[in-house]
């Protein structure tokens, strides 16, 4: 654990001391040297100083980590100055606390740019998860870190959450996805077994959609493995893309599939025999088949009654092993 937050920690320094020597300075170091900075001549005050006024913020800023290392342990002249490592340097504003840009404020209502705003937590933590954070869509859309984080005190167990969990974070703003985890089968987020950066790195990553993998179906097999096979019958749609058949949030139809059975299945499979058996005859059948024929709507498009083989539950009756089989007469997913 210490070695590799070292190690990050060293990286990062390394960047900055890069950025800074080839002139690569990023947005935020530009303006904050830019001429006419009104903190360009600030100096630090020290914790002490900045209590004086801001006593209810010093006591809950005691309950986090930062505070922990910051006093107790810090590691250069940065984490020492404890509130002006994020605020920047205060003594402007000491003096003056009604002119917004003599210090750093991470609300809305101040106004500090979002670039410098983290800018100040990029200092200490660029690199390690948030290597992708440059050019990622919550960067784009001009996400603050501290949307989802307030150091300010310790809401969360862990990781500083501006609320009491990850996915409460998350779902501030994704009303949508919120709503997908409330359908009749869903991954198991509203039960608090996983969250949503289980499968998401909010800081950005190198797949589509922040995935923590490098596609959909590498993510679904670090816990799904019995379903990376190798398979010696492999079913083409699901190496292709879990998606092909599964939501990845939630669904209205059993195990997150993205139709109800057997439509899912026709809709790829024609029912005229071009690739598959002809599941849809103009057959009689028994009350099961009639049954199944006049309870969904499709069947009457379709304008057939289904011949037995869509009789019982559905394809899988027969082609149960549908995510591949290894049995050496398994090539129809029979078994
Ligand atoms: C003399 C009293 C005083 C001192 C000393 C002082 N502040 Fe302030 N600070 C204020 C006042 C007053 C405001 C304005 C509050 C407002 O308008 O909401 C303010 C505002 C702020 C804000 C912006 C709050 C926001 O709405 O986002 C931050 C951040 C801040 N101070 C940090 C510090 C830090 C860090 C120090 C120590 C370097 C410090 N202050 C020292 C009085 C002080
Ligand atoms: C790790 C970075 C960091 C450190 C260290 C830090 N702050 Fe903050 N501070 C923030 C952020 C981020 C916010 C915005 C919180 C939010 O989302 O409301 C904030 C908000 C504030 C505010 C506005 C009021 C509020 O609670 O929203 C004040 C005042 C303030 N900080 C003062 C201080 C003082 C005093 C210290 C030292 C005792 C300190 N800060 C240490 C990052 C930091
Ligand atoms: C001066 C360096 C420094 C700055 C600036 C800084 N941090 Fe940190 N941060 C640390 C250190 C040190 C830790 C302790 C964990 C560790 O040892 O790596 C930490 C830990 C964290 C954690 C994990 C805390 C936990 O309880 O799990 C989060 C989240 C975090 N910082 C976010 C931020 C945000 C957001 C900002 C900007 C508002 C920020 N940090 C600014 C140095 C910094
Ligand atoms: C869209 C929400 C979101 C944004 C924006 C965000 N984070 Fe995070 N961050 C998270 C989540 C979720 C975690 C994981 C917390 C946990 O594991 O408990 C996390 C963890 C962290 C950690 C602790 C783990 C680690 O990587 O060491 C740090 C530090 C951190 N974030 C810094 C930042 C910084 C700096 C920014 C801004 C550049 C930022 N975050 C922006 C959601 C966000
Ligand atoms: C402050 C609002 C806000 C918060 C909080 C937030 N997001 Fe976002 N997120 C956005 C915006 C804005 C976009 C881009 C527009 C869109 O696609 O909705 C976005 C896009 C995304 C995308 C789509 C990426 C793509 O390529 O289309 C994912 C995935 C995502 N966020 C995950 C998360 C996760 C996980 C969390 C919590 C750790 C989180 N978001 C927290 C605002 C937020
Ligand atoms: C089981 C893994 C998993 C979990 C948990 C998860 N997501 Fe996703 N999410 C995905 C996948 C996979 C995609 C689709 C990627 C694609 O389209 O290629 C996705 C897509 C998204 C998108 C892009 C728009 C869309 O719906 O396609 C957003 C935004 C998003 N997720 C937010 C969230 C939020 C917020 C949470 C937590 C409440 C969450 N996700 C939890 C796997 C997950
Ligand atoms: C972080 C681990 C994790 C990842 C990643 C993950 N899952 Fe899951 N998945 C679970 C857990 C846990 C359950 C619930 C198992 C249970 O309740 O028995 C589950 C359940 C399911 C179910 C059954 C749902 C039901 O209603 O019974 C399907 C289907 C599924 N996952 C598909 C996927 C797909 C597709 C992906 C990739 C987009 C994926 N999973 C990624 C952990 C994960
Ligand atoms: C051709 C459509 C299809 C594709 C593609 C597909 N699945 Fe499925 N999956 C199904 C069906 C149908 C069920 C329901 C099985 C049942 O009820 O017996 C299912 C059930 C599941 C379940 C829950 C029951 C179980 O077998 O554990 C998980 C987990 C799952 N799929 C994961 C995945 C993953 C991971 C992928 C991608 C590697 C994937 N699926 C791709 C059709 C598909
Ligand atoms: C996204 C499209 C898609 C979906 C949905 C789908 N399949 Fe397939 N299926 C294929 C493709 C493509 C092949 C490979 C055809 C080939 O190799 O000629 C295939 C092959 C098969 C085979 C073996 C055929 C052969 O000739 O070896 C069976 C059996 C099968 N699927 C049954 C099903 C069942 C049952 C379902 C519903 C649970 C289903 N499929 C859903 C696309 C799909
Ligand atoms: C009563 C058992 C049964 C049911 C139900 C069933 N099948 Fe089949 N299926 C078979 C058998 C046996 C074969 C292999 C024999 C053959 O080649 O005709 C087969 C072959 C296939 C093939 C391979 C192509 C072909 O013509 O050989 C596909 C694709 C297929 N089925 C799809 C489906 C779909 C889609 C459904 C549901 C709409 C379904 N099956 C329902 C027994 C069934």
């Amino acid at each position: 654990m210490a070695t590799n937050h070292t190690v990050t920690f060293l990286r990062s320094c390394a960047l900055a001391a890069a950025a800074l020597l080839f002139g690569l300075a990023p947005a935020h170091a530009a303006s904050a040297s830019a001429e006419g900075d009104p903190m360009a001549n600030a100096r630090i005050v020290g914790e002490k100083r900045c209590g004086e006024c801001h006593d209810t913020e010093k006591s809950l800023f005691g309950h986090t980590q930062h505070a922990k290392v910051f006093r107790e342990n810090p590691r250069n002249e940065t984490e020492k100055a404890v509130c002006e490592a994020c605020h920047g340097p205060g003594s402007l504003h000491a003096v003056d606390t009604k002119d917004k840009n003599k210090i750093i404020g991470f609300s809305k209502e101040w106004g500090t740019a979002i670039e410098r705003q983290n800018g100040q937590c990029l200092n200490c933590h660029s690199g390690g998860q948030r290597l992708h954070w440059p050019g990622s869509i919550h960067a784009t859309n001009k996400l603050a870190c501290s949307d989802c984080h307030n150091p300010m005190a310790r809401f969360s167990a862990n990781g500083l959450m501006k609320k009491a969990g990850i996915t409460e974070t998350c779902q501030t703003c994704h009303q949508q996805q919120r709503a997908e985890f409330r359908k009749k089968s869903h991954m198991p987020v509203p039960e608090g077994k996983m969250t949503c950066e289980d499968c998401h790195n909010p800081h950005g990553s190198s797949s589509k959609r922040l995935l923590k993998a490098d596609s959909v179906n590498e993510l679904c097999y670090t816990c799904h493995m019995e379903k990376r096979g190798p398979f010696l019958w492999e079913h083409a749609p699901v190496r292709e893309n879990c998606l092909n058949c599964h939501y990845a949030h939630g669904s209205n139809a059993d195990k997150l599939l993205v139709q109800t059975r057997p439509f899912l299945c026709s809709g790829c499979h024609s029912t005229t025999g071009t690739m598959g058996h002809a599941v849809w005859g103009n057959n009689t059948l028994g009350n099961t088949a009639s049954a199944i024929a006049t309870t969904n709507q499709m069947g009457g498009a379709l304008g057939n009654l289904p011949t037995k083989r869509m009789t019982g539950r559905s394809c899988q009756e027969c082609h149960s092993a549908i995510h591949g089989s290894n049995s050496p007469s398994g090539a129809r997913f029979q078994r």
